[in-house]
């Protein structure tokens, strides 16, 4: 569908998968009700088959309603600030901690609060589901951010360089010792802004969906239930009505005056309100490591093979046509 027919279409872009009618939605306060006020109608995802089955069908993603919430709640802990902080990434131990310390709490409590309590804690086959489905959701999106960061700053050198220059004076001290505690890799404004850019003109996931759980009235159209709504992050990162020049890098656009400007709807890299993505903080900071080491010692260039611009599949997640030759060189430090 082109863009033209999209914005025509505004609210009920029409589109079928298969047999199934789906609403293509780009109205942003249309979507503010779908994914955060009337979020209590727009739950869940679609089901999708083949990850429907143990011990996927305990993860996150495909859960529904009150099971969801109570996972929800449950795996949300995973990705506090102190265990960031303490860049502590075996989530399985982390829920299985989570698990031993409810149950000694429910021994210590009286009986009448436990049929709640246990109703509350993760089994083990619950946690499997988690951990695959971050395996699933973490690291081939991950790995997408990084490939296109590397690819955005090798053509973009003034970036790069730029990025280089705030590594080396927040994280580098006068004897070369390389210092990326949290504390520190939360002062690297500039980088943040450029993988937010990166996000937004390379989205790991180009799209996603809700699915209606009852009949409800959505922008004066009666939905029956189970109508899905797919939201197109890729268009909504390439508005030109929004992002002047969508097509070309510019990180200042996610300076804090820059993003007062606009609706946060624009940009949802990760989803947003009570069913966005749950591993985004974690995410960005393994991002974020991986750069800074990866920076201060090597420069990221373009070569002969190099594709600029780069051309896409038609794919839920953002491939490239061809494979993306860069050149890698040592800094003399
Ligand atoms: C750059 C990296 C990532 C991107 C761009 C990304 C993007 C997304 C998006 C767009 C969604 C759907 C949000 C929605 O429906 O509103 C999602 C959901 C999810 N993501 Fe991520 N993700 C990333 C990394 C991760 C990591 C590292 C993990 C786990 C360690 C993770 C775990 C999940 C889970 C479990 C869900 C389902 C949440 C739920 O239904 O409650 N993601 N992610």
């Amino acid at each position: 569908m082109t863009r033209d027919t999209n914005v025509a279409i505004n609210f009920a872009g029409n589109v079928f998968e298969g047999a199934h009618p789906i609403i293509l939605l780009a109205d942003t306060e249309l979507l503010r009700k779908v994914l955060i006020k009337d979020f209590h109608l727009f739950t869940n995802r679609r089901r999708i088959e083949g990850i429907n089955g143990p011990p996927l069908n305990h993860g996150l993603f495909s859960l529904q309603n009150d099971e969801w919430k109570r996972s929800r709640s449950n795996v949300s802990p995973t990705f506090t600030t102190s265990k960031l902080k303490d860049n502590r990434n075996d989530f399985i131990q982390i829920m299985v901690d989570q698990t031993e310390t409810h149950n000694s709490h429910l021994e210590n409590t009286d009986k009448v609060e436990t049929p709640t309590k246990q109703y509350l804690a993760l089994k083990d086959d619950e946690i499997i589901g988690q951990a695959l489905i971050f395996f699933i959701a973490g690291f081939e999106t991950t790995a997408s951010l990084l490939s296109f960061f590397m690819y955005a700053l090798a053509v973009n050198p003034h970036v790069q360089e730029k990025v280089f220059q705030e590594i080396c004076s927040v994280c580098i001290d006068e004897n070369g010792m390389n210092d990326i505690s949290y504390e520190k890799i939360g002062q690297l404004h500039y980088l943040d802004a450029v993988i937010n850019e990166t996000l937004r003109m390379y989205p790991p996931v180009t799209r996603f969906d809700r699915e209606s759980s009852v009949p409800c009235e959505l922008g004066g159209y009666m939905l029956p239930t189970g109508t899905i709504i797919t939201v197109p992050v890729y268009w909504l990162h390439h508005d030109p009505d929004v992002w002047e020049n969508p097509e070309q890098f510019i990180p200042e656009r996610f300076y804090s005056s820059e993003k007062l400007k606009r609706d946060p709807l624009y940009f949802v890299p990760f989803g947003i309100g009570p069913r966005s993505c749950v591993g985004m903080r974690f995410a960005i900071q393994t991002v974020k490591l991986a750069i800074v080491q990866c920076l201060y010692q090597f420069e990221i260039c373009t070569c002969e093979k190099t594709t600029i611009p780069l051309k896409f599949e038609k794919a839920l997640n953002i491939f490239p046509q061809d494979q993306v030759w860069l050149c890698v060189n040592k800094r003399s430090l």
